[in-house]
This record gives structure tokens, C-alpha cells and sequence, in this order.
């Protein structure tokens, strides 16, 4: 199987942004994270990030008969997108939406998703390990 991880505006911040709310490890953590648990669950993988979400949008389109499956984190276009929930809709791969962040017990404005309009499976509060979780409900689910 393969999966492309998406991650959106200003999870390349992680470390420096909001430590108390998103944790003191970086990106570059999340990424290595990432790509050790596709390592250890067989799974082939690429790991995208972008602040801009016309290159999010390319990026899901580009997945089409490239890979099995998409784990996302839109960040902040979660609550905006539908340009994103669009594309997610057009490639029709399974999808699973991660937020490292509790979203439902934070502000009203981030209660409500896009992309989980879509998404297969929505993972939220659980930091890094909710990426973990995503692989193993895709190899699972999908038995690729
Ligand atoms: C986030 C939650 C979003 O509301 C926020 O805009 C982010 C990160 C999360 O991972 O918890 O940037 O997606």
C-alpha cells in the first residue's frame, strides 16, 4: 500500500507554534514519525506539507493511480475548504482526516469539517499518534 499524507497551513510551525495546544515536537519529528510507522506497517508513503491550498488541492489530484490511500491533516482549511473536500471527492481514495488537536473542545469555528464530509475515519486529540492510528485503520479497512 500506498499512502500520501497531506498536511496543511502552518503545521510546518509545530515546535513554535502554540506549544501548549500542539506539543514542543517539530515537523521534521512528525515527519520522521510518520515515515517510521509506514516503515514498520510495510506501507510506502510521501509526506506533503503546504500553507497555500490551490498546491493541497493539485496535491490530492495527483494522487490518482499513484496511491491507495490519503491521510490528511487540512489544519486550518479543514474549517474553509470546500475546494479541498472537492478534490478529496474528485481522486475518491480512502481518506482519513487527523488533528493532533482536540478541535471539537476548542473554539466553535473549528467544530465544523469539510473534509469529514468525505473522510472515511476523523482522528482528533490524539497528537502523533493519531497518524499512527490513520495507517492502521487504512491497512486494516482496506487490506491492501
Ligand atoms: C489542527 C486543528 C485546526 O483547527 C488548526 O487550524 C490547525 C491544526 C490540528 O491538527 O489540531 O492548524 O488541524
Amino acid at each position: 500500500m500506498k499512502i500520501k499524507f497531506i498536511n496543511g497551513p502552518n503545521l510546518n510551525m509545530l515546535g513554535i507554534r502554540e506549544p501548549d495546544i500542539y506539543g514542543k515536537q517539530t515537523y521534521a519529528d512528525l515527519v520522521a514519525f510518520v515515515r517510521d510507522v509506514c516503515t514498520s506497517n510495510n506501507v510506502d508513503c510521501d509526506v506533503f506539507q503546504s500553507n497555500y491550498e490551490g498546491d493541497i488541492v493539485t496535491e490530492i489530484q495527483n494522487c490518482l493511480g499513484d496511491f491507495d490511500a490519503i491521510v490528511i491533516n487540512p489544519a486550518a482549511y479543514t474549517h474553509t475548504s470546500v475546494a479541498i473536500l472537492d478534490a478529496l471527492k474528485a481522486v475518491a481514495l480512502p481518506t482519513v482526516e487527523v488533528h493532533l488537536s482536540e478541535v471539537n473542545e476548542r473554539e466553535e469555528f473549528r467544530h465544523f469539517s469539510y473534509v469529514s464530509l468525505y473522510a472515511q475515519k476523523v482522528i482528533t486529540g490524539k497528537g502523533f499518534e493519531g497518524y499512527k492510528e490513520a495507517v492502521q485503520y487504512l491497512c486494516n479497512e482496506n487490506k491492501f
